[in-house]
């Protein structure tokens, strides 16, 4: 039985800034975010939009009756959790209307957890071939004003129905993970932002690729012959281009021009949108599957999924035949062309904007939001209000 990927929805807020006028601001080369970071475009999320919010409207671009019925786990990735007990998943679970006897699970470990819930979806689909299973990965990537990590921050969402006979990627059972304890990114529990040691970060995200890759290639006998394309999780596209460049350095002529040939495709919605941690690697596949051309029939995709801290994963999945047919690559253009802009300082307002710290009541202004999206409407005795715009 093949078990996979059936619907894949995403979901990015309505602003962003231009990559270009951050540099200038900031006294950098524009090329320096452009080329060197590899970023044209930015999303900025209002306090309105969070990690609850994107997943549920995400998940509600792809949804059906069928789906809400048959789905009877809901697993949320994210490290911008809005809450240390309940899940974000709960919440998702009502915004999106999936019936009642159905587990809800967040699941945490830096930019890496949708795909251990990509391996637990496949798991119970195993046992319950007739059951669906919805994976969110969800973030706001935040290093703050003026920091080294400012040009990769970014927000959005990447909503998975997984199912057994999937009609676009069929996963396969190859995947080899590890997982390493050191520091090169994390959040403390006090900060709302990231702390980074970026250039060890980098290097972290290489070593992890060199290992999982080795122990992939002995234990399933494969090499980069058998790939058609690879996507890896982006933190910044030049990220994944530095990855690519590392594996393709001892292959053939003709695996590196194919595999290169991928490449602008996997990342086309990554460089409109920044880092979305969790969502990365599924928003670059997102981005090959609809902007790419159409894959051989039964191609195969090699992923790379890394979440600092550190735990990676390398993994594969075959096309699926007319798998271009259940894209949703016009909407996913009109959401990325229908954001409005903002000013440098408009992002600097939001983005040092929080909910209170205490226990203050705060309704929020909502008003420029999209109608009919899910929002944050405000807090009141501490419980947050999801709803409807
Ligand atoms: N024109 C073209 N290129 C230019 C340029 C110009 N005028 N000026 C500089 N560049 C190039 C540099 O040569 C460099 O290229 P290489 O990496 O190929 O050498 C690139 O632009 C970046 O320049 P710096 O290394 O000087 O940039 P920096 O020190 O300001 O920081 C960064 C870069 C470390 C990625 C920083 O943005 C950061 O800390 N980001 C957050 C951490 C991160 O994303 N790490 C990725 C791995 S960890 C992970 O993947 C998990 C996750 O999601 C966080």
């Amino acid at each position: 039985m093949e078990i996979g990927i059936d619907k894949m929805g995403f979901y990015t807020p309505e602003f962003f800034i231009d990559m270009e006028k951050l540099a200038e601001v900031r006294g950098v080369e524009p090329a320096k975010y452009t080329i060197g970071i590899g970023q044209e475009k930015m999303a900025v999320a209002p306090l309105s939009q969070d990690a609850v919010t994107m997943a549920a409207n995400a998940a509600l671009e792809v949804l059906d009756e069928e789906d809400r019925e048959a789905i009877d786990f809901v697993l949320l990735g994210t490290e911008s959790g809005v809450d240390h007990s309940k899940s974000g998943a709960v919440w998702v679970h009502r915004l999106t209307g999936i019936q009642k006897y159905a587990r809800s699970v967040e699941l945490k470990q830096a930019c890496y957890s949708a795909t251990a819930a990509i391996t637990m979806a496949m798991g119970h689909i195993s046992l319950h071939p007739e059951r669906k299973v919805l994976v969110l990965g969800t973030d706001i990537a935040k290093y703050g004003l003026n920091t080294g990590g400012e040009p990769t921050q970014g927000a959005g969402a990447v909503a998975m129905v997984l199912s057994a006979n999937p009609r676009i990627l069929a996963l396969d059972t190859d995947s080899v993970s590890m997982s390493e304890d050191i520091s090169d990114f994390w959040r403390p529990l006090h900060s709302d932002y990231a702390i980074v040691d970026g250039k060890f970060s980098n290097q972290a995200y290489l070593n992890f690729l060199a290992d999982v890759w080795g122990e992939y290639k002995q234990r399933n006998n494969r090499d980069l012959s058998d790939f058609e394309a690879l996507c890896f999780h982006v933190p910044y596209t030049k990220m994944g281009k530095k990855a690519l460049k590392a594996l393709t350095e001892q292959a053939s002529e003709e695996d590196a021009a194919r595999l290169m040939g991928y490449y602008e495709p996997s990342i086309s919605y990554n460089k409109a949108v920044g880092n979305i941690y969790t969502g990365s690697l599924y928003l670059s596949l997102l981005s090959l599957l609809e902007q790419g051309p159409e894959l051989p029939e039964d191609a195969r995709i090699g992923l790379f999924s890394y979440g600092s801290g550190g735990v990676g994963e390398f993994f594969s999945g075959k096309v699926k035949p007319g798998y271009k047919e259940h894209m949703l690559k016009d909407e996913h253009e009109a959401l990325l062309n229908n954001r409005r802009e903002l000013s440098i300082e408009e992002y600097e307002n939001i983005l040092q904007q929080a909910l209170p710290k205490d226990e203050t009541d705060i309704e929020l202004d909502v008003l420029e939001t999209t109608s009919g999206t899910v929002v944050l409407k405000g807090v009141q005795a501490n419980i947050r209000h999801y709803g409807k715009n």
